[in-house]
């Protein structure tokens, strides 16, 4: 089967291997004729970067590029970002990369015409609709990683650098408009981005799908990501030049990211906090600490488990699926515990403080208390 589509859900998503040619078009399509490529500085000189960059140039489009961006992107990246927009007058936003190129990129576009300061856009209630929405310049997205799946969101993670607290800002225009899925881009990541990247989008689907809330269509879309992470990860750790996987692997990806609108839980509210003070790669840190969530939730959510773990063609119920995450993690080379990404024991009660206010600790289907997040950190370092 040719993996190759155009679809309209939940955004605009331009399928397929080699579809970075359709770079400038899309520019075209969105009326952007000054973009600005946003990325991070690990990317800026990539060829994958610089062929956009060329792809841009070619077509008269300028190149543009804003690369000042750092994993777990902070304010001072965003407001560097912003200066550089206005700079070159630029009238919209090519965000490229993995989730911190992509965060930094949506919000350059979402803030650089507004007049308040970006923590009052938290993603709190109607907090939003504080924005003025006509002056959000349009935005294109290109994932270069298969994991948080941001090209379909309608939020960026911003860091603030002062407190160390990692605050989702929201508005329904940062939903890019046209995003490019080229799995020939995600061929050149380290190993140790895909194994964490990938976890990211199972990790994604298994919280949406673990959530209580009701939301049946999301339920359906973080049970087929699971699957497609479960045959296709494997896949592209062992040959990463893999296209058809790399192409499962990004569909996993925009599908976690759609699901999870029915909420997150445990797991991302302990790994913010944690990525937040040591910096730690997302994707891997909720790797680490998915069995032990998996645990505290089973009473909650064990029926459910076992109807996934037919799905996914695991036998033994929730013991099953528990065995099989402890599995897949050790043939992927994820560590066990914490301690091993440089986590210290030290902070416990801060990390524990953070996590129980983090906004997704609300989706976990078994309340998380602070001294339940205190054991879970305590069993995850
Ligand atoms: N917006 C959301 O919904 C959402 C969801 C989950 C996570 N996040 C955020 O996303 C960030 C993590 O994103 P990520 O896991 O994609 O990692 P990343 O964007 O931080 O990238 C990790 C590293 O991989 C490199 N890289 C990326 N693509 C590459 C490629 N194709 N070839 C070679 N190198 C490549 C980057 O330069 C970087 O050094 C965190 O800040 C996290 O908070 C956002
Ligand atoms: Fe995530």
């Amino acid at each position: 089967m040719e993996l190759t589509a155009n679809w309209s859900y939940p955004t605009a998503i331009r399928f397929g291997a080699g579809r970075i040619k359709e770079l400038a078009e899309a520019c075209n399509a969105t009326g952007m004729k000054r973009p600005l490529l946003v990325t991070d500085r690990g990317l800026a000189n990539l060829p994958i970067t610089q062929n956009a960059l060329d792809l841009l140039e070619s077509s008269g489009l300028g190149r543009a590029l804003f690369a000042e961006v750092d994993p777990n992107p902070n304010e001072q990246n965003l407001a560097a970002g912003i200066a550089a927009f206005k700079a070159g007058n630029h009238d919209g936003v090519i965000a490229f990369g993995g989730g911190s190129g992509l965060d930094l990129g949506k919000l350059v576009a979402f803030m650089a015409g507004q007049t308040r300061p970006v923590w009052d856009f938290e993603d709190i209630d109607d907090w939003w609709t504080r924005a003025n929405a006509s002056a959000i310049a349009p935005i294109i997205a290109v994932p270069t990683t298969a994991g948080t799946g941001s090209e379909v969101g309608r939020a960026g993670v911003l860091t603030n650098s002062e407190t160390h607290v990692k605050k989702i800002i929201f508005h329904p225009k940062v939903l890019p408009s046209i995003v490019i899925c080229d799995p020939e881009l995600t061929v050149g990541m380290p190993p140790v981005i895909t194994v964490g990247t990938g976890m990211d989008a199972f990790a994604h689907c298994l919280e949406a799908f673990s959530s209580p809330f009701y939301h049946p269509m999301s339920q359906g879309i973080a049970l087929e990501g699971m699957r497609l992470v479960k045959e296709n990860l494997p896949r592209v750790v062992a040959d990463g030049n893999d296209l058809e996987a790399r192409a499962h692997m990004m569909s996993a990806a925009a599908m976690g990211a759609t699901a999870f609108q029915k909420g997150l839980g445990a797991i991302h509210a302990l790994s913010h906090p944690i990525g937040a003070i040591y910096n730690t790669h997302h994707g891997m840190t909720n790797a680490v600490v998915m069995p032990p969530v998996l645990e505290f939730n089973r009473s909650e959510i064990e029926e459910r488990i076992e109807a996934a773990a037919a799905y996914l063609g695991i036998t033994g119920g929730f013991n099953g699926f528990y065995d099989y995450v402890l599995k897949l993690r050790a043939d992927l080379g994820v560590p066990d515990k914490l301690g091993k990404l440089g986590v210290g024991t030290d902070r416990i009660d801060e990390l524990a403080e953070m996590a129980i206010k983090d906004p997704s600790a609300g989706g976990n289907p078994k309340e998380l208390t602070l001294e339940a997040a205190k054991s879970l950190f305590k069993a995850s370092i």
